[in-house]
């Protein structure tokens, strides 16, 4: 049957970086793509012991009902106590629970965005928010990016000329760059955002994940006029399998979002907010980074270290203080695009082309490496053969 589609999805493709893991079902590929947490890392003890305390209470027939749509109330309390400590204030009004980061981008886009409308995204900035927003059929403008992440200037220029209804902001360890935006220009988006009257996504799943430098407040934390909204997720510190995540704002915006939520999936599952809420309580995140941090900061260091021996000398890279991702720049502008499924055959070594991170601009000269879910040794022999690889095509280059 010739299906007639909606425009919504008509011409858009999936996600690229599922697209890529169905290329990478060969064992013997060492992948660099995805930004999954270390597999062996997940807590499964601990939520296993936790599940079964749930589900043999008296309160298991509750969390096996239908819940509110705003979230269980346990989390509410605790998940709003997490997403305080990066200095934001809120109180339960201002709080809903979320399946997962995404969620919280969509129903921000849901409750905000009109066909055809304009937001700003940093450039380049996470892929998945670049496809939620064509399915609102809207689009994205890419702000210029600084080591330090989003330029003001730019930021404020691109405002008056495009009059955005929403700047999206990855704040610490972005996806894709592994780029922190420094505490006094969090202060000047929350500054300039509220004199334009543009509502700020903060997008904060990497936030925990901190191996080097210090904690920084959030951009909420600096919200003059309560046009800040503060996402975060539970995926990369506990579980994404859980699919639960939390968002801070003005009362009537998370009103507006439980709206866009109740009508989406109800609500989050009760077991996984119910399991996230008493992993918190019992004090478990905290030993948990402590045992996940270590071991990404070693991961890092050893694909930086790969990176400065086997990559040519063209490819800048970025240096993150935490999250799960490297970015590299070819500076003799080779293209990672065309490179990628030799690299994946000849090399057997995986990235994430840089292009699809950016908002409309084709830019092909980047990538993105993620050394979570590969091991040390993997991490150096992949660097090793990417290196090998990038300095031959550079060398059929000239
Ligand atoms: C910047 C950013 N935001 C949000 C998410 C979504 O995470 P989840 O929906 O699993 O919470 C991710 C996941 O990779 C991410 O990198």
């Amino acid at each position: 049957m010739n299906y007639q589609f909606s425009d919504r999805l008509k011409n858009l493709e999936g996600n690229a970086i599922r697209e890529i893991f169905k290329m990478l079902a060969n064992p013997n590929i060492i992948s660099f793509a995805g930004g999954f947490p270390t597999l062996q890392l997940l807590p499964t003890k601990e939520i296993d012991a936790i599940a079964h305390e749930i589900l043999s209470s008296s309160q298991a027939s509750a969390i096996l009902q239908y819940g509110g749509t705003e979230g269980f109330y346990p989390l509410l309390e605790s998940g709003l106590e997490y997403a305080k400590r990066t200095g934001l204030e809120g109180e339960i009004k201002n709080t809903l629970v979320i399946s997962g980061g995404q969620q919280g981008i969509d129903l921000m886009f849901k409750a905000f965005l009109n066909k055809g409308d304009t937001i700003l995204v940093e450039n380049p900035t996470y892929l998945a928010c670049l496809h939620i927003l064509k399915t609102y059929e809207c689009k994205a403008v890419g702000v210029n990016s600084d080591d330090d992440g989003l330029n003001l200037e730019d930021l404020e220029c691109k405002i008056k000329l495009h009059n955005p209804k929403i700047l999206y902001v990855v704040p610490n360890f972005s996806n894709p760059t592994g780029k922190t935006l420094p505490a006094e220009k969090r202060k000047a988006i929350a500054k300039l955002t509220a004199k334009y009257r543009v509502i700020v996504i903060e997008d904060d799943p990497y936030g925990e994940i901190r191996f080097a430098g210090e904690r920084i407040p959030s951009i909420k934390s600096f919200d003059e006029d309560s046009n800040i909204v503060y996402i975060t997720s539970f995926s990369k510190t506990i579980s994404p399998g859980l699919r639960t995540g939390i968002a801070v704002a003005d009362e009537k915006i998370i009103r507006k979002m439980t709206i866009g939520k109740q009508a989406v999936d109800v609500h989050t599952s009760n077991l996984s907010q119910a399991i996230i809420d008493k992993y918190l309580r019992k004090g478990l995140l905290e030993p948990h980074l402590k045992e996940i941090i270590p071991i990404y900061r070693e991961k890092k260091e050893v694909m930086s270290a790969g990176i400065a021996k086997y990559m040519p000398s063209e490819l800048k890279v970025t240096n993150p203080e935490g999250g799960l991702f490297i970015w590299g720049e070819f500076e003799n502008g080779l293209n990672t695009s065309e490179t990628f499924i030799e690299a994946v055959k000849e090399a057997e070594t995986a990235y994430v082309c840089g292009t699809s991170f950016f908002a409309s601009e084709d830019v092909h000269n980047t990538l993105r490496l993620n050394y979570s879910n590969a091991t040390l040794e993997q991490i150096e022999n992949g660097t090793k053969k990417l290196g090998d690889f990038f300095k031959k095509k550079i060398s059929e280059m000239k």
